[in-house]
């Protein structure tokens, strides 16, 4: 049964609306949504959704928590759910949902992911974090990767660059901006920001097998090997290429910069990419979208999810409502052209893509293909929350001068990893 209204009836005073099997007249007819999507890119991706939930005839309950990352609103959830008063849906990122699902606070929706064919569209790297014993818990509506840098056409014309292939060529580049007066990186000096540009500086210093054994596997050998080493130390050679004003800087504002063409370059997923669309910035002619140097080819991915947690039989038809529209591939089109991201769905078309959101499609699809396609360690898709964020205080300290020197940030790496396991 298709989950459709039926009969809607315009008259001020009656609207009814009916659903099929899916709802009944006792239903709460309100989509009470948690998530992190404050920024003007983000919320403008939010309202695809938002609009799709109304058609529906469901009301929407925003409940933003600020915080790029989604470190404060995992804490908001997690006092929502002790508290017995989950919202409907949660933005969530992989391991996040994996320990909901395992601990048993999630809904089943699988006879929709069952009756709509899911598992035929959405890739298994994916299914392993939306699905646990089976069940479907979470729906995936994007697939978001860290290892882009995002860079001012003008500014990169002005300065006569080129294209960095590998991380010397991005040092240079970032030097000849230093010297031409322009700030060369824009960065946020948060935690989750700089270990999201650390597992791209990783990736490209040891390759993607470094990467798996480092992040993925956790080999100890790989942690405190010199490559690790010199990924620090190459982490410490962009850090001279930032602006002293970086520190506490939120990701958004560093994107604004180097769209105003005050800075060159961000090192940043595909959500900075919303930001250019939301300030009507059009990719190729008034920014560059690169792969972060020495990473072509591969894909260190992301994927935001909304996670349905058990809640009562008459909140369960705003769940199956924003489950089913969340994985219709119209509104994973309409959705990703706005948020930057490339749609959960390998079915949906890129037709509607610009020439960077054409790259991360087909990027996906080749690395899928590859097995070059991993999950960020900064973006809780390689480890469960605990190690990253173990992650996050040994790159930020190291970033923030609390610790010295890179033979000591692997040692405290080691240490910090085993701890949280
Ligand atoms: C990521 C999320 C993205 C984007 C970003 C900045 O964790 O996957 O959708 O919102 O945070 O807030």
């Amino acid at each position: 049964m298709k989950f459709r209204a039926f009969l809607i009836s315009t008259a001020l005073t009656a609207v009814t609306i009916s659903y099929g099997t899916l709802a009944h007249a006792a239903d709460v007819k309100e989509v009470q949504m948690l998530h992190w999507w404050t920024s003007g890119g983000e919320a403008a991706a939010l309202d695809v959704i938002k609009q799709a939930v109304a058609k529906q005839g469901f009301a929407w309950k925003d409940v933003p928590v600020a915080g790029g990352g989604g470190g404060a609103a995992m804490t908001t959830l997690k006092a929502n759910v002790a508290a017995g008063n989950p919202p409907t849906a949660s933005q969530i990122l992989g391991y996040y949902a994996l320990e909901y699902a395992e601990q048993g606070s999630l809904a089943d929706i699988s006879s929709l992911a069952g009756k709509d064919g899911w598992d035929k569209v959405v890739p298994a790297a994916l299914q392993k974090f939306a699905k646990t014993n089976g069940k479907w818990g979470a729906v995936p509506i994007n697939i978001h990767s860290v290892n882009w840098i995002w860079l001012n056409k003008a500014v990169m014309e002005k300065i006569g660059g080129t294209e960095p292939k590998n991380f010397d060529e991005f040092v240079a580049l970032l030097d000849k901006a230093k010297k031409a007066g322009v700030i060369p990186l824009a960065l946020g000096g948060q935690p989750w920001q700089e270990a999201t540009m650390f597992d791209s500086i990783v990736a490209s210093t040891g390759g993607t097998d470094f990467y798996k054994k480092a992040f993925v596997d956790l080999d100890e050998g790989a942690l405190k090997s010199d490559t690790m080493k010199k990924s620090f130390d190459n982490l410490a050679k962009l850090r001279d290429y930032v602006d002293p004003n970086y520190t506490g800087r939120d990701w958004n504002l560093a994107t604004a910069m180097v769209i105003k063409g005050d800075a060159l370059v961000q090192v940043m997923g595909d959500w900075a990419k919303g930001e250019f669309a939301a300030a009507h910035k059009e990719a190729g002619k008034d920014y560059l979208c690169y792969r972060f140097p020495g990473t072509d080819g591969s894909v260190f991915y992301n994927s935001d999810m909304f996670a349905f947690f058990k809640v009562p039989a008459d909140r369960q038809a705003a769940q199956l409502a924003l489950a089913q529209v969340t994985m219709n591939p119209d509104v994973q089109s309409a959705f990703n052209v706005i948020k930057g991201s490339v749609p959960a769905r390998t079915d949906v078309s890129d037709a509607a893509f610009d020439i960077c959101g054409k790259k991360g499609i087909a990027d996906v699809k080749t690395a899928n293909a590859k097995g070059t396609f991993f999950g960020s360690l900064a973006q809780n898709y390689a480890q469960p929350p605990a190690i990253a964020t173990a992650y996050y205080d040994v790159v930020t300290k190291f970033m923030h001068g609390g610790i010295k020197t890179s033979d000591i940030a692997v040692t405290e790496l080691v240490k910090a990893i085993n701890a949280a396991k």
